[in-house]
């Protein structure tokens, strides 16, 4: 038996830490108290009708063979029928009692994290990578439910286990259980050195799986481009080289699972040769009964399994508490861009306005952004555009509150967005992402997603009104079509449209728009332009833009470059200053021919 969990050094939590995730526990756990009190109660019956059932064979010796008692040794056998029918129940309820606790327990933690998961701001997750919170809340989560499912309990009944079968050896025959107890030092160092040999080995054994599964992925997800330059072979032995490696891992776990099992069984025969032999000689003295030898003998095992159950769960519940401990770090993480305490509701409508900002993405070594004042009047159209990298995105996550400042401040009407309530800056600002993300669900369901109060003809509605509802009539089963069922894939297009009915559905004094780079075919092309004139039409709006013809139709244009804003002005103007607007128009005028 393998006894799965493992901990690296470095996920191993001292004693400080170990006390603070006890106690944090104990405070999730509060709810299911009853559960987890009824279960530490089976758990101590079950292990009492484990240590009787030796003694009542005992009884049946001593007092009903030895001594040819019929009524002794039919009481023997009823109470032991007994003691077993109840260790049946009772075994069986102490799992349903402790899972009930233990899988309460998981439900409330996975909802405490994914509820903190969502209030995070985007820096947050520029910190945390999506595939290290997953597994987070599948990994993790799932290496507890393993200690609870069974390991917990059996952590437990081992301990107890140990010491009630010490406590009756002793009072049974105390020269006998010190004779047998000769041969515990040798069970407990080996167990230790399993303990340490086998945490390593699973550790190896799940770094290689990991390996193992990165060069299978690769050569799925790349397997346009392995054939395409005929590479099968150099992957193929990457695999081979990978999956022997996992091979060898599992062998060694199996060679160290053999030499220890081994050891242990002809340690436990060893004791009942001695017990057998010692115990002969006791009672052959007649300083001890023959049931007495028996009982010994049935009992012996109650010593090793608990000594070898705990050096194998040993890993499980220290990888269990590593676990927890970083479960509670994501809980405990409070949300950088949090709502202000005494939150104020933004005006209606207001002049949106960058005062002396500046901003570091968190670890980054360079400003992406420094010094920017600006300010734009309702209903005035602001382009950004710069090279690539230099800031125009930043600016637009500052200006709709995605990020705070690290200097300076952004100001809608007067008022400071870092004091405006969430609900009101959400309803005034609204951003359109480059691509607009898609849940599983209807058409209808997605653009909902900006307005969850809205009506099925509110929705239409902000459809029509970008110009996109007629498109999606057509399909058969129209504003009910599911967006990811087979067949029914939207296009790049397609997303967008809804993209911006979401924005048109809450219908924002500002909208922040960051323009797609990616290319749609010329007719799509024109819908979601149209769209989008649609959408901008009476909303202040600030755009990053990388066509000509989005900038042209802007009130005023910013050139962001090097984290800095380098010109302001109409487009004539800069065209006029002869600068790196003037360059950078002439550019695209060059490439794009056809824009107007
Ligand atoms: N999440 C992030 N974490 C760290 N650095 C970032 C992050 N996002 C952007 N940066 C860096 O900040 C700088 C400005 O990035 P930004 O995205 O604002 O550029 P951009 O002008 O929008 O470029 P593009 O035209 O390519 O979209 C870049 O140097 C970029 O590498
Ligand atoms: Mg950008």
């Amino acid at each position: 038996m393998w006894g799965g969990g493992a901990v690296s050094d470095e996920d191993r939590l001292d004693r400080a830490e170990t006390g603070k995730v006890l106690r944090r526990s104990v405070e999730f756990v509060e709810p299911y108290r009853r559960w987890v009190w009824l279960a530490v109660v089976f758990v101590t019956l079950s292990t009492l009708c484990t240590v009787a059932g030796p003694l009542l064979v005992k009884f049946a010796i001593d007092r009903g063979l030895s001594k040819g008692s019929a009524t002794a040794l039919n009481a023997a056998v009823i109470a032991y029928c007994v003691v077993v029918a109840i260790n049946y129940i009772v075994g069986r309820q102490q799992y349903l009692a402790i899972n009930t606790a233990g899988e309460g327990f998981l439900r409330d933690l996975r909802v405490r994290v994914f509820d903190r998961l969502q209030a995070q701001s985007m820096a947050f997750y520029d910190r945390n990578k999506a595939g290290v919170l997953v597994s987070r809340m599948t990994a993790d989560i799932e290496s507890m439910g393993e200690l609870i499912q069974w390991g917990l309990l059996q952590f437990v009944s081992a301990a107890l286990l140990l010491v009630f079968t010490i406590i009756v050896l002793l009072v049974l025959s105390w020269e006998l259980t010190l004779v047998v107890l000769l041969v515990m030092p040798i069970i407990v160092v080996a167990s230790i050195r399993f303990q340490r040999q086998s945490n390593r080995a699973y550790l190896d054994v799940r770094e290689k799986v990991g390996q193992n599964l990165s060069t299978l992925q690769e050569g799925i997800t790349g397997v346009r481009v392995i054939q395409a330059y005929h590479r099968q072979g150099e992957q193929m032995r990457r695999f081979n080289g990978s999956n022997r490696a996992l091979y060898d891992a599992h062998l060694h776990t199996v060679r160290i699972s053999v030499w220890y099992f081994g050891l242990v069984e002809f340690v436990g025969i060893f004791a009942i040769a001695i017990v057998v032999g010692v115990g002969g000689w006791l009672s052959h003295q007649g300083s001890i009964d023959v049931g007495t030898v028996a009982a010994f003998v049935l009992l012996i095992g109650n010593l090793f399994e608990p000594v070898q159950m705990l050096s194998q769960l040993y890993n499980t519940v220290q990888s269990a508490a590593a676990s927890l401990h970083k479960l509670y770090g994501l809980i405990d993480a409070e949300p950088d861009v949090a709502e202000h305490p005494h939150p104020v509701p933004l005006p209606q409508r207001g002049a949106l306005v960058a005062h002396d900002l500046s901003f570091r993405y968190d670890g980054a070594e360079r400003h992406a952004l420094q010094h920017l004042t600006l300010s734009v009047a309702p209903g005035e159209r602001l382009a950004l555009v710069g090279p690539t990298g230099a800031g125009k995105s930043t600016v637009a996550k500052l200006l709709s509150r995605l990020y705070d400042p690290t200097d300076g401040r952004v100001t809608y009407g007067d008022v400071d967005l870092r004091l405006a309530s969430m609900a009101s800056l959400r309803e005034r600002v609204v951003v359109v992402p480059q691509e607009g993300f898609l849940f599983g669900g209807t058409i209808m369901e997605n653009v909902r997603v900006a307005r969850p109060s809205a009506t099925d003809d509110e929705v239409a509605t902000s459809l029509e009104r970008i110009g996109a509802l007629d498109r999606f009539l057509e399909f058969p089963e129209g504003l009910h079509t599911e967006v990811r069922k087979r067949g029914s894939r939207l296009s790049a297009g397609e997303r967008q449209l809804i993209s911006l009915a979401r924005a048109a559905l809450v219908d924002p004094a500002v909208l922040v728009l960051d323009e797609a780079t990616s290319n749609l075919d010329p007719g799509t092309e024109a819908v979601v332009e149209h769209a989008l004139e649609s959408l901008m039409e009476g909303r202040t709006v600030i755009v990053v833009a990388h066509r000509l013809s989005t900038v042209r139709r802007a009130d005023r244009i910013a050139v962001i470059d090097h984290a800095k804003l380098a010109e302001l002005g109409t487009h004539d103007e800069l065209v006029a200053l002869g600068g790196k607007y003037a360059a950078l128009a002439s550019a695209w005028e060059r490439s794009q021919p056809t824009a107007n």
